[in-house]
């Protein structure tokens, strides 16, 4: 089965699980647009719909939902969103398509964060998917060596802005075995606006698609 195909079915099962009436937050990426164009298949309506990005925000738009700012919601009830990665704890590294800080917000205001991924996404230890580091660009040489200085490889990737104008750092070859201390450790570096470790907001349910062809929900 291809990867596409098991991204699908991850985001069909999540929708299962989705309720009439709630506040719904919708992550970024490849996985979650199948999960959005899903719901616009669906008859689901909604208290309030938040986006994770202005790619998210078009989507969720075109598939008939109106997107409503954080601001003027309560608490957000069902966060959807894709990883990078994901270990036995539900610890994840997110970021690689850039929305990491706002991803980050709406899995912080959600009561229950809902990951949909396929089998590659999962690994024992965080680090092998290089950690995306959201930065303000006057910091980033700053920031870059201070990363390198914590035994990553930094890099610039150079052309993207993300959606609140800053730019990102990848850093490649971090084993990180202590997530839940490393995504303190580097959100404490002035100039970083987030990092990609998502251990404060783990996932509470993890959809994996299996390339057999089932579905592991944990
Ligand atoms: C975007 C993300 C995505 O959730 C992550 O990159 C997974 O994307 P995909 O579903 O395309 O594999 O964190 O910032």
């Amino acid at each position: 089965m291809n990867q596409d195909l098991l991204k699908q079915k991850a985001a069909d099962k999540a929708l299962e699980m989705i309720e009439d009436g709630i506040t719904l937050g919708v992550g970024s990426g490849s996985t979650v647009l199948k999960f959005v164009a899903a719901l616009g298949k669906s008859s689901l309506q909604f208290k309030d719909v938040v986006s994770s990005s202005e790619e998210t925000t078009a989507a969720l738009k075109a598939a008939g939902y109106q997107v409503r700012d954080l601001n003027a919601c309560d608490a957000v009830d069902v966060y959807v969103d894709g990883c990078d990665e994901i270990d036995g704890n539900k610890y994840m590294i997110k970021g690689g398509g850039a929305a990491l800080t706002r991803e980050k917000i709406v899995a912080a205001a959600a009561k229950k964060f809902i990951c949909i991924a396929d089998e590659s996404k999962a690994v024992d230890v965080l680090g092998r998917f290089p950690l995306p580091v959201e930065v303000i660009p006057m910091a980033r040489s700053l920031v870059g060596r201070a990363l390198l200085a914590l035994g990553g490889e930094p890099r610039w990737r150079e052309g993207v802005v993300t959606d609140n104008g800053n730019w990102i750092i990848d850093v490649h070859h971090l084993r990180i075995s202590d997530p839940y201390a490393l995504e303190a450790e580097i959100n404490n570096i002035a100039g970083v606006v987030t990092n990609g470790i998502f251990a404060r907001q783990a996932a509470d349910v993890l959809i994996l698609s299996r390339a057999n062809g089932e579905i592991d929900v944990q």
